[in-house]
């Protein structure tokens, strides 16, 4: 279903893939660096439309990475060197997201790598588990399936499922002001239960990421649930936590709300050097399924995008450690 342009901007062309959610962007030159007046429409269309799509941006490593500084100060995959992995890449700042092992060859499904990526088809934010939480993520399409063998990434409109909440809800979580404590390890058991490689991880022995489920998404002015699969348990301001069995029917009841179909859009990578970037703080997004796996690669790189709102800590003692990793 093809949607106006916005006739709002000047350097960039908008699209809406739906009226209050996803864009694409285009009109802008990515073989150059991306000049303020240009970058600043990007980040009002972001503020607006929180997953923005840019088709054939063409972009390396270098300028992948070179591109999103202007969004902010960058995560780096430093921490998760320790777990074992190599960096296929010449850049710290780009997160391996591919099906690739760390050799290039492609994951086998039911291998500990692929179980392990599992939770990424989880309804999610990235780094909702750290200390600080990341603002934008950028996802860049190097090299994917052929075509017909799906591999989409869905995202979640987390404000507009916030602003629809029956009353009686929406006052209960205003007024409880609940506190998320996501964990990685949690997400990656909810997607692989009856997997032995993830079943012994405990998410309690790790720290937790701790920030409110109801926020001011403060780009845009409008509301935001926060809330994401890494969701482990809820807590009241006080740090007492909310007993089960109530935590965990109102994580799984927010989770099902926001992530109806009417909340939901799936977008297609079509070819080589599509990147699509979300603001992680206003929509949850997942991986799609595919046909491709262990057959083809889907080789994904992502920049992360340390968040720079106000609550872009949570409640977390504000180290560099991410989930308590040296
Ligand atoms: C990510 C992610 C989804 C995908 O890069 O953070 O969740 O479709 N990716 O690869
Ligand atoms: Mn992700």
């Amino acid at each position: 279903m093809p949607h106006a342009t916005v006739p709002e901007y000047q350097h960039i062309q908008v699209t809406e893939l739906a009226p209050t959610f996803g864009a694409e962007v285009s009109g802008i030159d990515f073989t150059k660096p991306v000049p303020p007046e240009v970058f600043q429409e990007i980040s009002d269309a972001s503020a607006k439309y929180g997953v923005l799509v840019f088709r054939k941006a063409g972009l390396d490593d270098a300028r992948h990475v070179e591109f999103s500084r202007l969004f902010g100060e960058l995560d780096d995959v430093k921490p998760y060197m320790t777990l074992g992995r190599i960096n296929r890449f010449p850049f710290l700042e780009l997160f391996d997201v591919s099906n690739q092992d760390d050799d290039g060859s492609i994951v086998q499904v039911g291998s500990k790598r692929e179980v392990m990526g599992r939770g990424n088809g989880l309804f999610h934010c990235d780094s909702a588990f750290n200390p600080r939480r990341a603002g934008y993520s950028l996802l860049r399409a190097h090299e994917l399936p052929p075509p017909g063998h799906g591999g989409n990434t869905d995202f979640a409109d987390t404000r507009t499922a916030f602003d629809d909440l029956p009353e009686d809800l929406k006052t209960q979580l205003l007024q409880n002001d609940y506190i998320g404590a996501n964990s990685l390890w949690h997400s990656r058991r909810k997607a692989a239960p009856d997997s032995e490689f993830v079943q012994d991880f405990d998410p309690e022995a790790y720290p937790f990421g701790r920030h409110r489920i109801v926020q001011l998404h403060e780009r845009s002015g409008r509301m935001n649930l926060y809330i994401a699969n890494h969701l482990h348990h809820l807590e009241y301001p006080d740090g007492s936590r909310v007993p089960e069995p109530e935590s965990t029917l109102l994580i799984e009841r927010l989770l099902a709300h926001a992530t109806q179909d009417k909340y939901v859009i799936s977008v297609e990578w079509r070819e080589n050097g599509d990147v699509i970037c979300w603001d992680n703080t206003a929509a949850m997004h997942r991986a799609g399924d595919g046909k491709f796996a262990g057959k083809f690669k889907r080789d994904m790189r992502r920049t992360t995008v340390h968040d720079s709102s106000s609550q872009a800590w949570g409640l977390n003692e504000r180290t560099t450690k991410r989930m308590g990793l040296p």
